[in-house]
């Protein structure tokens, strides 16, 4: 096999994206893993306080229930992976979430799913362009396919949130666990499809910032699901 200076350098660029959703996912499992969690005492401290927050009787005045609801998308981002993103992306939806742990996760199941649907777009128009080498554009396209599952498996969560009234709950649940984390593994498969290629680094970044949105956005949405929906 050809290695060449590009070529290690484009590896080592999509190395580190893998190590980053790498480093997601594990955060994810760990959330997941109700015996994981209470092993680091800052999670635990977080934990704790946004029950007590929720278990509140949340009276607010008319003049700041945003300011209430907001506080709440605050704490509850508090413990995600990627807090800052969680709090940019759902505080403009505080009104609709209302401090609801179900309605946390449908808003955020949206974005997620928001953010799926416009990097599918943005990776349709990278192919339109029509100036990618034969490697590059194998890796792009299959790389698009992995976002269009993506959307299927988030589109699907979401009916299933819909669903949560009946006897079937907890496997409702669980189908949507299954999904979403089955959506982050297609968002890592396609970055993975950037470690073997050869392609420039330019693309690669592009790439890299298309599909870590999505990533993040569904992490943050897992979260929630694994922690809020029971
Ligand atoms: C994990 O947490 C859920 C809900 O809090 C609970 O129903 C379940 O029994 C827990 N699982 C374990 C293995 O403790
Ligand atoms: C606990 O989690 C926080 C944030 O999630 C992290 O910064 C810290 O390093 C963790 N501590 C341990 C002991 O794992
Ligand atoms: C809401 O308003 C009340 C009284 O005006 C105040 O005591 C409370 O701190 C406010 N809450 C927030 C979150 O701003
Ligand atoms: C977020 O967590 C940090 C410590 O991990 C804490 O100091 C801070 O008050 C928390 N913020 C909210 C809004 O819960
Ligand atoms: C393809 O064209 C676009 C502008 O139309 C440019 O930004 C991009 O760098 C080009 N890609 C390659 C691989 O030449
Ligand atoms: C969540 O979204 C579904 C539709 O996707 C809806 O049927 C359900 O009522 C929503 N749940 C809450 C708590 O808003």
């Amino acid at each position: 096999m050809e290695t060449n200076y590009t070529l290690k350098l484009a590896s080592y660029k999509v190395l580190t994206i893998v190590a980053f959703i790498l480093l997601a996912i594990s955060n994810i499992i760990s959330a997941c893993d109700n015996s994981t969690i209470p092993t680091n005492s800052t999670q635990t401290k977080n934990d704790y306080a946004a029950t007590n927050y929720r278990n509140k009787t949340i009276i607010p005045s008319k003049s700041n229930y945003t300011q209430t609801f907001k506080n709440y998308i605050k704490t509850s981002c508090n413990f995600t992976t990627y807090p800052s993103i969680c709090y940019k992306t759902l505080s403009p939806y505080a009104t609709k979430i209302e401090a609801d742990p179900l309605k946390l996760c449908n808003v955020s199941l949206s974005l997620a799913l928001k953010a799926a649907k416009s990097a599918s777009s943005a990776i349709s128009k990278i192919l339109k362009k029509n100036n990618l080498t034969e490697i590059a554009e194998q890796v792009v396209q299959d790389c698009f396919g992995n976002v269009k599952d993506s959307i299927g498996e988030l589109k699907d969560s979401l009916d299933a949130m819909g669903d949560l009234g009946g006897v079937d709950r907890k496997f409702q649940i669980s189908n949507v666990q299954t999904w979403v984390s089955a959506s982050i593994t297609n968002d890592q498969t396609c970055s993975d499809g950037f470690d073997e290629m050869n392609v420039d680094s330019t693309l690669t970044d592009k790439m890299r910032k298309i599909v870590l949105d999505v990533a993040r956005k569904t992490s943050n949405a897992l979260y929630f699901i694994n922690n809020n929906a029971y």
